[in-house]
């Protein structure tokens, strides 16, 4: 069939890269991505009607993206909207889009539901195929590490007139290697061969990846050594494990071996295995050094993408070569203009972080010439610059104007300044704005600015009902503002504020655990230490946290009634 059916089954078994936790960076994925090929299969069903294929394929073409994107609800009701079609015409959904619902489930972990996914498919009549399948060994692999069940679906396969693939093989083993499993993970590669199924660069990698993460990178490279002989040579994706393991190290005596090494092979170096270099050197303090391969990968006619940028600019703001990061920066414009932002910013928070914040503004300035739109990151780099300045006012009337959208980083900034210049009113005045007019949802750090400086101006009990507040808004029970009321209460023998305080997070059904307990005992006896009278409140406190009828739980047992 056409695209569709082709990304379909590519999708059916490939590992989706995870969002990278960090903006700023373009890190290929570290797990093989290569395409599985698969043959077609031709279908022991009857076809459908042309009409019903057709919603079939579009149904499917729209699932797919949905299912990439965590969308999985709408998948869902996209696949009940077909069945409802599907059964009206007497025939069941295909097993492409069986297979497109199933592995939307997977990775989203929802294992019950894609569990009974298949089953109904079962019941319906259709043939899995080794597809369906391998999503669930994926599922059981690398979801939920129930290792017995993935295999017990390799041995289904044959029930079904199936045989499993190098995809199978190479999912179970990248989950067993998640696992730290490599002893078993090999055994699988013996029973493929068994099977007479070849294992593939994607089936040795995430075995050098285990090897890496448990600290055994010369197993890693012999490892790499085998892979050639066999006549499987290990790809960009194999080396950059490789170079990561080493970076993380600091052996980077070794990585220049390897990055030879791959040239002397005859592949071709990427600007991932520079990032992946020149961020270990950055972040080890050794800028100068990533400097110098920036200008190798430069030398060498590749490409510096938007997270080299990034690490280029942080080397020469930490060896405070200004002049050139904004130099680079001058050039960025030929980057795209998303790039550039997240480019300005890293010079620009650096600069904030120094203090400097006139060439913060121009920075800015020099942005909006350029018709780079600053984002909300940025504005807050610019409203902390402020604070630093001691520009309070003139931040204030910047978010007051609502000329860009603020979010709850720009108003903590403003709130924890106007505190730390005792301000109090004004703090106050930006949390009632921050809530009511903005209708911006408090954060912890929020909660916890706010906690502190109640407590600071005498306001216990405010300072109290804001805590409860943020246990009714929150699901999370935050440390951090709880050791700030804490010690704000004990520094002023609110003994009873205390009391309150720990009713509430019985009441609203957090787990009291020992680390609360002694936080407080500790906050309590660091104010007594100075000041000896306070310590027959102690005994009294003692006797409300952990008297008959309360129980207490090792802090293991986690923090809240919710995730
Ligand atoms: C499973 O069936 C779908 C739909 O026909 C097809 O796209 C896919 O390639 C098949 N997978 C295998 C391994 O045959």
């Amino acid at each position: 069939m056409g695209y569709s059916s082709a990304a379909a089954a590519a999708f059916a078994v490939l590992p989706v890269p995870s969002p990278s936790s960090s903006d700023d960076s373009d890190d290929a994925n570290t797990l093989p991505t290569n395409p599985i090929v698969e043959p077609e299969v031709a279908s022991p069903h009857q076809t459908p009607p042309p009409k019903l294929q057709q919603l079939e394929r579009g149904c499917n073409l729209a699932m797919t993206p949905l299912g990439r994107a965590g969308d999985v609800d709408q998948v869902v009701h996209l696949f009940s909207d077909l069945m409802l079609s599907t059964s009206s015409a007497g025939v069941p959904p295909s097993v492409l889009c069986y297979n497109t619902l199933l592995n939307a489930l997977v990775e989203a972990g929802r294992a019950v539901e894609a569990r009974s996914v298949f089953d109904g498919m079962l019941a319906a009549g259709v043939a899995p195929n080794a597809s369906s399948f391998n999503i669930l060994v994926k599922l059981y692999a690398w979801r939920t590490a129930d290792f017995h069940l993935a295999y017990d679906q390799i041995h289904a396969m044959r029930r079904h007139g199936l045989l499993p693939d190098v995809g199978t093989f190479s999912t179970l083993v990248t989950g067993l290697c998640r696992a730290g499993k490599l002893d078993e993970a090999w055994g699988v590669l013996d029973w493929m061969l068994q099977e007479g199924c070849r294992p593939m660069v994607h089936t040795y990698t995430p075995i050098v990846q285990g090897y890496c993460r448990q600290g055994q990178i010369e197993e890693a490279t012999n490892l790499i050594g085998f892979m050639e002989e066999a006549g499987c040579p290990p790809n960009a994706v194999t080396y950059n494990v490789l170079i990561r393991a080493l970076c993380d190290d600091a052996r980077f005596a070794e990585v220049e071996q390897v990055l030879a090494e791959i040239e002397t092979k005859g592949h071709e170096l990427s600007t991932v295995t520079y990032n992946i270099y020149m961020d270990a050197l950055g972040k080890k303090g050794m800028a100068k050094e990533a400097l110098k391969q920036f200008e190798a990968l430069q030398c060498k006619g590749l490409h510096p993408t938007a997270f080299t940028l990034s690490i280029i600019l942080n080397c020469l703001c930490c060896t405070s070569r200004f002049s050139q990061a904004i130099s680079i920066l001058e050039r960025s414009t030929d980057l795209n203009f998303c790039a550039a932002v997240v480019a300005y910013n890293t010079v620009m928070s650096r600069l904030c972080d120094m203090g400097r914040w006139p060439a913060v503004l121009e920075l800015l300035a020099d942005m909006i010439k350029k018709c780079i739109v600053p984002n909300t990151r940025t504005l807050n780099i610019f409203i902390h610059s402020l604070c630093i300045a001691d520009k309070l006012s003139v931040a204030k009337k910047l978010v007051y104007n609502q000329g860009f959208p603020a979010n709850a980083v720009t108003y903590n900034t403003l709130i924890h300044s106007f505190y730390l210049r005792g301000e109090a009113y004004e703090a106050d005045n930006m949390f009632a704005y921050m809530t009511e007019v903005a209708n911006i949802a408090p954060d912890e750090v929020t909660y916890t600015i706010m906690v502190d400086g109640l407590c600071r101006q005498g306001k216990f009990d405010k300072a109290t009902d804001f805590f409860k507040e943020s246990l009714r808004n929150r699901l999370r029970l935050s440390k951090d503002l709880l050791t700030a009321l804490l010690n704000g209460l004990a520094r002023s023998d609110r003994n009873t504020n205390i009391l309150v305080v720990f009713q509430e997070i019985e009441r609203q059904g957090f787990v009291r655990c020992y680390l609360i307990f002694g936080d407080t005992v500790r906050s309590i006896c660091q104010v007594g230490f100075r000041q000896h009278t306070k310590m027959y409140g102690l005994p009294f406190l003692l006797e409300g946290m952990l008297g008959p009828g309360k129980e207490v739980y090792p802090a293991h047992k986690g923090q809240g009634k919710g995730k």
